[in-house]
């Protein structure tokens, strides 16, 4: 496994590897803190892709929330110890200059249209505008065949895929499933800020959109809500930002359950001080 800090030097190894024959490049763009979630993805890499290469970088502009960003785990060293045994070929870890040489200001051409401002758009104003231009600038870089991203994020997922299409790079999107821990939780680096008492509620999330997805049939959409809503609220340490039955292809709210439509549940919720999300999607 190699490791660069500079573009050149990450440039120079890729241009090195693609003249001794056409090789396929997966890329698997993260912010450290590694767990099994992020490995499964190296891992479907490995098994599609020549060469896989990951990026560990705390993109500061996607943080609408300046402590979550100072408080965003940090564990580099067991990070690259991870990516080892996994056998990915190529880590990317450079400084927030390497990534913005001309400063931070410069965002994407994007349109994000209603997918970038409902949920996740309208809770955390700028963040999408921030991943935009940071995979722009990783992908530019890195210049892959297939970019793998997790399900987990799914919002984020639509906003990338529309980030390739933009403008039509040569890329293919790979979305993998969402990891979880044995209680339904989905792994997540915010996890490890959980106290013992947060963690043990925070699987209550995915369990309201598992009930959700296999209760749609039989009771209307928005009691539905109402009742995993009044069920999460009697949590003390659980505040609930948004839950709710979207349309999987254009994020537009459902209020009536239609078998032809693809429909995926969404969370988004502060166990304590901590944000997580996560989806299900129902068909
Ligand atoms: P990060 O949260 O580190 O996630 C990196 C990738 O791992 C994303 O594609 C995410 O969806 C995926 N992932 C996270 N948890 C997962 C889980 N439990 N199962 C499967 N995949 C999971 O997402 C980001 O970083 C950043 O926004 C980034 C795209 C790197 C831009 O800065």
């Amino acid at each position: 496994m190699q490791v660069f800090q500079t573009v050149a030097e990450l440039q120079r190894h890729l241009l090195n590897i693609s003249q001794l024959g056409k090789k396929i490049a997966g890329f698997i763009p993260t912010m450290g803190a590694l767990h099994e979630g992020h490995l499964s993805l190296i891992r479907t890499s490995k098994v599609k892709s020549d060469i896989t290469v990951c990026s560990i970088f705390v993109n500061p502009t996607q943080f609408n929330d300046k402590k979550d960003f100072e408080k965003y785990p940090i564990q580099i060293d067991k990070d690259l110890e991870m990516l080892l045994e996994a056998h990915c070929d190529v880590v990317f870890v450079p400084t927030v200059e390497e990534i913005y040489p001309k400063g931070t200001l410069e965002r994407t051409t994007v349109e994000l249209g209603f997918i970038g401002k409902t949920l996740d758009g309208e809770h955390r104003p700028g963040h999408f505008e921030g991943v935009l231009q940071v995979v722009k600038r990783l992908l530019d870089i890195v210049q892959p065949d297939l970019l793998f991203l997790g399900q987990k994020d799914y919002q984020q997922c639509m906003v990338l895929s529309k980030l390739v299409e933009h403008y039509q790079l040569p890329v293919k999107v790979e979305i993998c499933d969402t990891l979880r821990e044995k209680d339904g939780l989905a792994m997540s680096s915010r996890n490890a800020r959980l106290n013992p008492e947060e963690r043990a509620v925070s699987a209550k999330l995915s369990q309201a959109l598992f009930y959700i997805r296999d209760h749609i049939k039989e009771q209307p959409v928005p009691e539905l809500i109402e009742q995993q809503l009044k069920l999460l609220s009697a949590e003390e340490l659980i505040q609930v930002e948004y839950l709710t039955i979207v349309n999987g292809k254009t994020l537009e709210p459902v209020d009536l359950y239609q078998e032809n439509t693809s429909l995926t549940a969404l969370i988004a919720a502060k166990v304590g001080q901590v944000r997580l999300i996560d989806n299900v999607i129902i068909h």
